[in-house]
């Protein structure tokens, strides 16, 4: 497998690329593709309550064949009103398995009543043998520090939002993390290809995908692996999911990675700039409107 594993902070491992479905859909669909990301190979499922298909995404494994033990499930607590033990027991029993590898509070609004107490109910479901590993998501700095003051056991992954548009963003909970043996999971790491294309980011992933035979998606994958994070992706598409995994063998130099990452501070910044730009439009067009409101109201008062 060239993506290997990561060692969490509690001794357990986990498989350096997930196949994500939350854009699988329900039903037949749904276990149609966790059964074809199964078959190329991958070893991951990524699911959680908000995605409702959970249910799917244990019936796909089950009748892959593989043992409990081959295939490494993370889900999340995505419900809101704070109910961990209940969410986590209607996941298990969705997912069809005694256990999941790893579970997820899937943002921190939904840790109620506050993060302290949300956290140590996680806490109490690993010791009862529900989840293997406790981990957050989309969890920030200040969330992290919030946890760790009354956290017996550390998160072992925060699975974040991860390309290179936005490092520089979150290169503070990167460090963090780094700092707490926290691994980060990068979700949407091809937004650069997805919803932003044309950007600066571009120009170095284009080049090293012809320099490596190589294809854009793959570049950014291999990016996510430079940076030492578990990479969860998905695609509808059997030979993309091929190129995901074999993404894992392509070794990116720290040149390449830098250009990648200054590349995407360029466009980091020009995003700034250009919602700055709006904002100060917004203002200036307001200002605008409530200056002639009040010509008009001064002029209809002297006639
Ligand atoms: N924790 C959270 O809050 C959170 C948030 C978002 C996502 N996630 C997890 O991360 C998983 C992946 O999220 P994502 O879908 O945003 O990830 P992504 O890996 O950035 O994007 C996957 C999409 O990229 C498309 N794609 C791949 N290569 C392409 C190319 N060369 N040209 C055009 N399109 C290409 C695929 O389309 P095709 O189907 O056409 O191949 C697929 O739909 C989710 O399923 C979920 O498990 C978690």
């Amino acid at each position: 497998m060239p993506w290997g594993e990561l060692t969490l902070n509690d001794g357990t491992t986990i498989p350096g690329i997930a196949f994500g479905t939350w854009t699988a859909g329900n039903g037949q669909n749904a276990i149609d593709q966790v059964d074809r990301a199964v078959s190329v190979g991958f070893d991951h499922i990524d699911t959680a309550q908000a995605y409702r298909n959970e249910q799917e995404a244990g019936q796909a494994l089950r009748e892959s064949g593989l043992a409990r033990e081959d295939i490494y499930i993370t889900t999340k607590f995505s419900v809101g009103g704070g109910d961990i033990e209940g969410s986590i027991q209607a996941s298990l029993d969705n997912l069809g398995v005694k256990y999941v590898d790893l579970y997820l509070i899937h943002h921190p609004r939904l840790a109620q009543p506050d993060i302290a107490t949300a956290w140590a109910k996680m806490e109490k479901i690993q010791v009862e043998g529900k989840v293997k590993s406790i981990g957050v998501s989309n969890f920030g700095v200040n969330d992290l520090e919030a946890l760790l003051a009354s956290a017996k056991v550390k998160p072992a992954a925060n699975q974040i939002l991860l390309h290179p548009y936005v490092y520089t963003q979150q290169a503070p909970i990167l460090a963090i993390a780094k700092l707490h043996g926290i691994v980060i999971e990068a979700y949407s790491a091809l937004i650069p290809i997805t919803h932003q294309p044309g950007g600066p980011v571009d120009k170095p992933v284009n080049e090293i995908a012809s320099r490596l035979d190589a294809t854009p998606d793959q570049v950014l994958l291999a990016w996510v692996k430079a940076k030492g994070a578990v990479a969860v992706t998905t695609s509808t598409k059997k030979s993309r999911l091929e190129g995901y995994l074999t993404a894992g063998d392509l070794l990116l130099t720290p040149a390449d990675v830098a250009a990648i990452d200054a590349a995407g501070a360029v466009g980091y910044r020009k995003q700034r700039t250009r919602a700055l730009v709006r904002r100060v439009a917004l203002v200036a067009l307001v200002g605008a409107l409530a200056f002639k409101a009040a010509s008009w109201a001064r002029n209809v008062r002297c006639m």
